[in-house]
């Protein structure tokens, strides 16, 4: 079973990326669907016990906020990989600008989760660590990292 975190600003392309890449395998978990964290943590739960696959399509931005949800995937018996997307502010800003109704964030909040963004590391608990770069149009490029020696 894998439990994937995405790490990234609104608008980085995680949801996309998801759709591209895991419609067919991983359930999906995200915030702005579910609205509360309690929800959130039902959902994760009922993965964990019945043992599906998700991704957590959230900004994750901390460590803080990450270690919680690691530390109960692996406790589960859950490999953790993150897929980092590589911080664009201006270019997150105009995907975000295109979308439409309640998808659309404050662009504060983009430049907010901007400032606390910390880069995933292995120390984290994370088996793979993964950056994508969004090429608006031309797709995403992946890039696994190598173990630091
Ligand atoms: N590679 C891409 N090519 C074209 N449009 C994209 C691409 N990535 C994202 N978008 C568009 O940009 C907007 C933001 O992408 P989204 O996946 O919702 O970002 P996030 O989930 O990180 O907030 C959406 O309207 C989406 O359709
Ligand atoms: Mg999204």
């Amino acid at each position: 079973m894998e439990a994937l975190l995405f790490i990234g600003i609104p608008g980085a392309g995680k949801s996309t990326f998801f759709r591209q890449n895991f419609f067919d395998t991983h359930l999906r978990i995200n915030r702005d669907m579910l609205r509360t964290k309690p929800r959130e943590t039902a959902l994760i739960e009922v993965c964990f016990k019945s043992k599906i696959s998700f991704v957590l399509d959230n900004t994750s931005p901390t460590r803080v906020v990450r270690e919680p949800i690691i530390a109960c995937a692996t406790a589960a018996g859950f490999r953790v990989d993150a897929y980092y997307f590589e911080p664009d502010y201006a270019a997150s800003c105009e995907r975000n600008a295109l979308r439409s109704g309640r998808a659309q964030v404050p662009v504060v909040a983009i430049g907010s989760i901007l400032k606390t963004l910390e880069a995933p590391s292995f120390e984290e608990g994370f088996s793979r660590i993964f950056s994508v770069l969004n090429h608006t149009g031309g797709g995403f490029e992946i890039r696994e990292w190598t173990r630091e020696i």
